[in-house]
Formats: C-alpha cells, structure tokens, sequence
C-alpha cells in the first residue's frame, strides 16, 4: 500500500470516527449528572428590572420563577462574601473605593438609578432596595434556587469562603462557580471539586480549537457549564458605525465560531449546559434557543419569561 493511499484511509478513518462521536457522545462519555437544568437565568439578579445585584432583584426574579440567579462576588476587608460587580464602587455607588479597602458596614448604598451594561442607552431605577447584601443572605433567602457565582477576584480567600458558604447552606448540588481566568477556575476546582465548574476563556478557546480538529469527541472534559457571550450583540451595544472593519470582521468570525448547533448539541449531550449572554431581545432569545442553548441569561427576566411562554419552551428539559 503506497504511504498516500494509508495516511488517507487513516485520515478517513479519524474523520468518520470523529463524526460518529461527535452526533454520538455517549458512545465514549459518560453522560454528566446534572443536578438542575436552567433555561431562564437572571442575569445580575435581572439588570434591567430591579437594581444590580439586590435582594430586591433576586426577590422578583425568584417570584417571577427564573431558573437561576446570576451574581458576582467579592471580599470586604473584613473577610465578608458580598455580591456585587465592581471591584471599585465608583459606577454603582458614587463614591471612588474599593470594596476589598472597606468593611461591610462601610461600604456604601447603590445609586438609585444605574446604567445596564448590556441595553445601550438603558438605565434602571431602583426601588427603595439599594444594600449590597451578603452571599450569605442570598442562600438563606433562597435555599432551593440554583445559582451561577462569578468569582471576581483572584483572591484565595474569596475562593475558601464562598466554598464554606455553599457547603454549609447544602447548595454544591445547586452552584455552578467560576470566572473567565483560568487560574481562578483552577483554584475553584482544586478547593471543592464538588461544586460544578464553568469554561475559563482558555478553555473555551481550546473548546474550539478540539472542536474545529475534530478532536473534541474524545477528550473528556471537567467542566459541567459552557457560559459564553453571543457575538453578535455587539453590534446592539454601541453605535456599530463606531466598529472599524476589522472590529467588525472580528466580531463576525467569533460569532460564526462560537455559535454552533453541532457544538452545542454534542456538549448538552455530554450533559455540560450551554448558556448564552446577555440577551435581552427576542430576536436574540430565540436564535440561542434554536441554536440549542440550554439557557439564555438575561438582564429583563419578564421579557425572557413572556418569551417562553408564549413559544412554549418549558422550563424543565
Ligand atoms: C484577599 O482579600 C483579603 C480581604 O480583602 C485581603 O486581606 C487579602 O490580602 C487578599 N489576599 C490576596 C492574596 O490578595
Ligand atoms: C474574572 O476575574 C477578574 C479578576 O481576576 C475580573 O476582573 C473579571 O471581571 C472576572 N470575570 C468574570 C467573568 O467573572
């Protein structure tokens, strides 16, 4: 047999492989168990309905039924989990410090009207609601409410405390945790590799470069949540006039990347979940779900909620 006539049929080999796998995960992996399943996910607490990361904002969003509450964490300089965005409170509060230089009791009150960072040119005004309140009160308000932390600081005692919270109010089987470093997600895993994990950015990157090779059928993967930004909304964000060409070819290509049926099908199939954000549009809403999307994040969890409801996607799989 001439070299050229093997490397081909290997080659074809690998690829048919590859295929099979690919459409047939279970083949190879065994299925991930999943605790919960989250199609509605309120993002912040639900941005653009209530205040940012607000008692008031979980309470609607619980009460409106979402799947999931979305938030962020941080440490005071007393050692206190707080969930809010910023690590420097100016945007949110008004005043120019950080949370990590003040303890709980001296941080200072939301502003009462905020910009959502996901809606151009939409603010929110709050109710009477402007505490930032502790992770510890969210788990205690909300015992049976799955919910997605991002680990904002590289800060090995953030990481301890959070796992100490979420072990002691019971809720690793209702936590996904993480953030877009690597390392940090590293840190997560090695501290309680109970708690379900998110893709870091470097791991999603390799995600596509495993993925686009062919090769992704057969590695396992330690991650139970894909949690990734649809491209395209980029364009919805600012005045896309102000994207140069190679911006906006840049934001295409990601897009056409990332936003893959054939992906998403072969990782929900693994039993890994796939979440979109932040949509807060009906148009987006539903290309994520066409694509397959386990959940879509949202800064507007009644648009999201009157959504469903109207097209029929249920909330449990
Ligand atoms: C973590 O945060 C605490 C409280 O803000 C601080 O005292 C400590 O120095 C931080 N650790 C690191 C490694 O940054
Ligand atoms: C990840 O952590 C960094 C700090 O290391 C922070 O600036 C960033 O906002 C975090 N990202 C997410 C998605 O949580």
């Amino acid at each position: 047999m001439s070299a050229a006539v093997y490397v081909l049929s290997t080659l074809t080999g690998y690829l048919l492989t590859s295929a099979l796998l690919l459409k047939c995960p279970g083949l190879l992996h065994r299925r991930k168990r999943r605790t919960f399943v989250s199609r509605h996910i309120s993002h912040r607490g639900g941005a653009g309905e209530n205040l940012e990361n607000t008692m008031a904002a979980f309470k609607h969003a619980v009460d409106l039924g979402t799947d999931m509450l979305e938030l962020d964490c941080h440490l005071t300089k007393d050692e206190q989990v707080v969930v809010s965005h910023d690590a420097n409170l100016q945007r949110c509060t008004g005043v120019d410090t950080r949370v990590a230089d003040l303890t709980y009791s001296q941080l200072p009150s939301y502003l009462c009207r905020l910009g959502v960072t996901f809606q151009r040119e939409c603010f929110c005004e709050g109710g009477g609601d402007t505490r930032i309140p502790l992770l510890r009160e969210v788990f205690e308000a909300f015992p049976n409410t799955p919910i997605n932390i991002d680990i904002k600081v590289n800060n090995d005692t953030l990481i301890k405390k959070v796992s100490e919270l979420v072990v002691s109010y019971d809720r690793e089987h209702l936590t996904v945790w993480g953030n877009s470093s690597s390392q940090i997600v590293r840190k997560c895993y090695r501290e309680n590799p109970s708690i379900p994990l998110l893709f870091s950015l470097p791991r999603v990157l390799q995600l596509l470069g495993l993925f686009y090779t062919g090769l992704l059928p057969f590695v396992p993967l330690k991650e139970q949540f894909l949690e990734i930004p649809m491209p395209s909304i980029v364009s919805k964000l600012g005045d896309p006039d102000r994207l140069n060409r190679g911006q906006r070819l840049l934001v295409w290509l990601a897009d056409a990347l990332l936003m893959r049926k054939s992906l998403f099908k072969h990782l929900t199939e693994r039993g890994i979940q796939v979440y979109v954000w932040v949509l807060n549009d009906e148009e987006d809403f539903r290309r994520a779900f066409d694509l397959g999307a386990t959940g879509v994040m949202t800064d507007f969890p009644s648009r999201l909620k009157d959504f469903m409801d109207q097209n029929g996607i249920s909330r449990l799989e």
